[in-house]
């Protein structure tokens, strides 16, 4: 068997054979690696808590993962309450503190900018914890669940991502109070009979840790005119992932520090102990995952030669969006693999020329060196566990993936392919 370290060659997924998973539950499939998830997991273990922002990931098996991990949840819709509580969280904390004099945290959070009607009616149903990402929140909340501790979710004027789309913070974001309007909204709580426990700050997804060193200041000038209610703060998301070659894992015990030198600083200045989160969704899921697909066809458009295979925008929406790069490798049909590699663009089946996984930012195409591949060979598109299957669409009516988990060296189902009567679910004539 050829090992995976060989450039752009991968025959295994966790120690389970590529080939047998696409034979197995056809292609195109994610497959997520679980023991990853937990190794990423405890990388974080210094945090009070460690809060999984299931949007990048929020199938029920991968909820189920974390969560046995210790790791507890964020919402932001009425979707992922349900699927929250589906996985086993329950809506509130117990209410004793532990040992260490920590408030307790609450085991799912609700972070949203609005709530929409249905969000509203299951958060009151389910008592769930509120993080408000803009101030008409504050009286809507109270209406419904008078005297409520509520979260502020604070813009500080600035952000970063790893695109423009991804960066939640500064006057081109919509997201979050903006930070000049606190002592404005804190009237406004008061006003409304809730109390403000909590601070929250996100600058953005794929960002750096020296634009996410620049929040624990911004959140503790904050968190100085918030005063003693507060009882926890949270840094947010955006920690970094290594996609391509050379890049490698951020110093997270320096960032803990940081963080962690900010809340003593706020326990001193309040007297009280405050608990301490971070909210990652790409950094616990991204590496476990793994998109499985078929080439189908290979051609040449003049001088360039392109794979063409079975899975597309539709189910790896990153590249289109963003120009992300998604390391790639082939698992070829026999056991003879071809000798070096050649330049090729990656696409997918639909009918939109942007369909195409080599691409950078701005939609050029552009090629990958990959070892030579024909028709039935397959292609593994890597570091796909994070907004990947959650941004997965039913464009051309394609039906959504399979997706399977690998633990310990077995593989199960954890969501069925789409069928085509699943594509006219609802519709009729
Ligand atoms: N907390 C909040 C309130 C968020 O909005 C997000 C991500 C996170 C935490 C987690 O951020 P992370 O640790 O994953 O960077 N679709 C884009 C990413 C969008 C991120 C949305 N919010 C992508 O594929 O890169």
């Amino acid at each position: 068997m050829i090992a995976s370290s060989v450039p752009g060659l991968r025959r295994e997924i966790a120690g389970v054979s590529v080939a047998e998973l696409a034979e197995r539950y056809g292609t195109p499939l994610y497959v997520y690696d679980a023991e990853m998830i937990r190794r990423r997991c405890r990388d974080l273990a210094a945090w009070d808590t460690v809060r999984f922002a299931q949007k990048a990931c929020s199938n029920l098996a991968v909820l189920d993962v974390v969560r046995r991990e210790g790791v507890l949840v964020d919402a932001v819709s009425t979707g992922e309450i349900h699927r929250a509580l589906a996985a086993g969280y329950t809506p509130h904390a117990a209410h004793t503190p532990g040992a260490d004099g920590l408030p307790p945290a609450h085991p799912i959070v609700y972070t949203a900018d609005i709530f929409d009607r249905a969000s509203l009616d299951a958060v009151v149903k389910h008592g769930i914890h509120v993080n408000c990402g803009s101030a008409d929140m504050i009286e809507q909340l109270a209406e419904r669940m008078p005297g409520a501790s509520i979260t502020l979710r604070v813009n500080p004027g600035f952000g970063h991502g790893h695109s423009q789309k991804t960066n939640t913070g500064g006057e081109g974001s919509k997201h979050g109070i903006w930070h000049e309007e606190i002592p404005d909204v804190l009237r406004r709580a008061e006003w409304a009979g809730l109390q403000v426990s909590g601070l929250h700050m996100h600058i953005g997804s794929g960002t750096d840790l020296a634009h996410l060193a620049e929040v624990a200041e911004a959140l503790e000038r904050v968190a100085i005119e918030v005063g003693r209610s507060l009882t926890m703060v949270s840094a947010g998301g955006g920690l970094p992932v290594p996609y391509k070659p050379g890049e490698v894992h951020a110093d997270l015990s320096g960032y803990f520090t940081l963080w962690d030198a900010t809340r003593k600083r706020l326990e001193d200045r309040f007297g009280h102990r405050i608990r301490l989160e971070i909210e990652p969704g790409r950094y616990l899921t991204a590496e476990s995952g793994f998109v499985i697909t078929e080439v189908r066809a290979v051609k040449k458009q003049g001088t360039r030669k392109y794979l063409l295979v079975d899975a597309g925008f539709n189910t790896l929406a990153r590249p289109v969006l963003y120009g992300s790069y998604h390391p790639m490798s082939i698992c070829p049909q026999g056991d003879d693999a071809a000798q070096g590699l050649e330049e090729v663009a990656v696409g997918g089946p639909l009918c939109e020329s942007g369909d195409i996984f080599t691409q950078t930012d701005g939609g050029f195409v552009a090629t990958r060196p990959l070892p030579a591949a024909g028709a039935g060979d397959l292609l593994v598109i890597e570091i796909a566990g994070a907004y990947g299957f959650v941004m997965a669409s039913n464009y051309n009516s394609k039906p959504l993936p399979a997706e399977v988990l690998v633990d310990d060296g077995k593989h199960r189902l954890v969501r069925a392919r789409q069928t085509p009567e699943d594509l006219v679910r609802g519709e009729c004539v």
